[in-house]
């Protein structure tokens, strides 16, 4: 067994991101703008990003916050069934993919769709399909929290069988069954977070509760985590890392009614390496958070190499600006790497 003390990972890249906006995108932005390449944002903002204007402006709003940092903002739009093919037509060029959620499924997702029915979908669907315009989805059901996804299955396979030649993204999973749907069909692929590699239902309320590793969808058995870490260790081509860092300020975690959503974008890079060094699969490790998505999406990233070292990182207890604040997954712990 060889034992690595330095790592590099070029062109990083994060494939679901939620930015939020104002001074908490000032803060949160840098902190993965500062090592990644670029990042697939999620629209959904209040309100959600519909038209053409507003995604124009949040891309510039976050290009502005990370203007430090050589960084690109792939932006995406909120799914409706009513975006004509015009529309589409017209703005497909300014985004890398749309993003569906079922209506009122998680954070700021009320006006998503409120029927999977892919009758309902067709007009949409089908013109994102001739366009060649990739489809993110938020698979759940509102069905009991732990058999959500699993739910879901059956909606992924009708829309891949009606829709051959659309790209679709299982966004964040998060058990066995979406793993096993995902050599199924050629035109399924997914992404997986940091923290779904790494926790099980238990480390979220298997003792103390933990709201900082509450997040949608919940962490689920072992069983799950097993075969989702595998996928990712493999390199698995369908599979890229998509962190869904999702901040929300310190008083709205650790309340009564905590909010869904695990902030990892500063320790992302650093636990990842820790994690692929420990299965000795450092080698699969770009694959996973770069090459893959850059070979699926056609992604031609700015050049970043980021050197990794084998030395204690203290993740800080809280990252604040102005009056924004945000804790991350693992404050006040130690991570054995760190950024070089
Ligand atoms: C996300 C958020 O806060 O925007 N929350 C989460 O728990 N992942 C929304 C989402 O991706 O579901
Ligand atoms: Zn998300």
């Amino acid at each position: 067994m060889s034992i690595v003390n330095t790592f590099e990972i070029n062109e990083p890249l994060d494939m679901h991101l939620h930015l939020r906006d104002g001074d908490m995108l000032k803060l949160v932005g840098p902190l993965t703008s500062n090592t990644f390449s670029g990042a697939l944002i999620m629209p959904n903002l209040v309100p959600p990003v519909t038209t053409k204007e507003a995604l124009l402006d949040y891309k510039q709003r976050i290009k502005e916050a990370c203007s430090g940092d050589d960084f690109e903002p792939y932006v995406t739009l909120f799914f409706q069934t009513t975006y004509s093919y015009d529309f589409l037509k017209d703005v497909k060029d300014d985004i890398i993919g749309i993003k569906l959620y079922p209506a009122g499924i998680t954070t700021n997702s009320q006006t998503g769709v409120s029927s999977m029915d892919v009758e309902v979908l067709r007009p949409t669907l089908e013109a994102m399909s001739k366009l060649g315009i990739p489809l993110c989805i938020h698979g759940e059901t509102n069905g009991f929290v732990m058999d959500r996804e699993k739910e879901f299955m059956p909606i992924y396979e009708s829309i891949a069988s009606a829709f051959p030649d659309l790209k679709i993204i299982m966004e964040h999973i998060t058990t066995k069954d979406a793993i096993d749907l995902l050599d199924k069909y050629d035109n399924l692929y997914a992404t997986v977070t940091l923290h779904h590699l790494l926790i099980t239902l238990d480390d979220v309320a298997g003792g103390a509760l933990q709201p900082h590793l509450f997040c949608k969808p919940i962490a689920k058995r072992p069983e799950d985590r097993t075969a989702l870490l595998n996928t990712a260790l493999k390199g698995h081509p369908k599979l890229m890392f998509g962190s869904d860092s999702a901040p929300h300020p310190k008083h709205k975690k650790e309340c009564c009614g905590c909010a869904a959503g695990v902030f990892t974008s500063p320790i992302a890079l650093q636990v990842l390496t820790e994690l692929f060094d420990k299965y000795q699969s450092l080698d699969n490790l770009n694959a996973f958070v770069s090459l893959n998505a850059q070979k699926f999406y056609g992604l031609k990233p700015v050049k970043k190499t980021i050197k990794l070292v084998k030395k204690d990182f203290e993740v800080p207890s809280i990252y604040e600006y102005k009056d924004e604040n945000v804790v991350p997954m693992y404050a006040g712990e130690t991570i054995a790497w760190s950024i070089a």
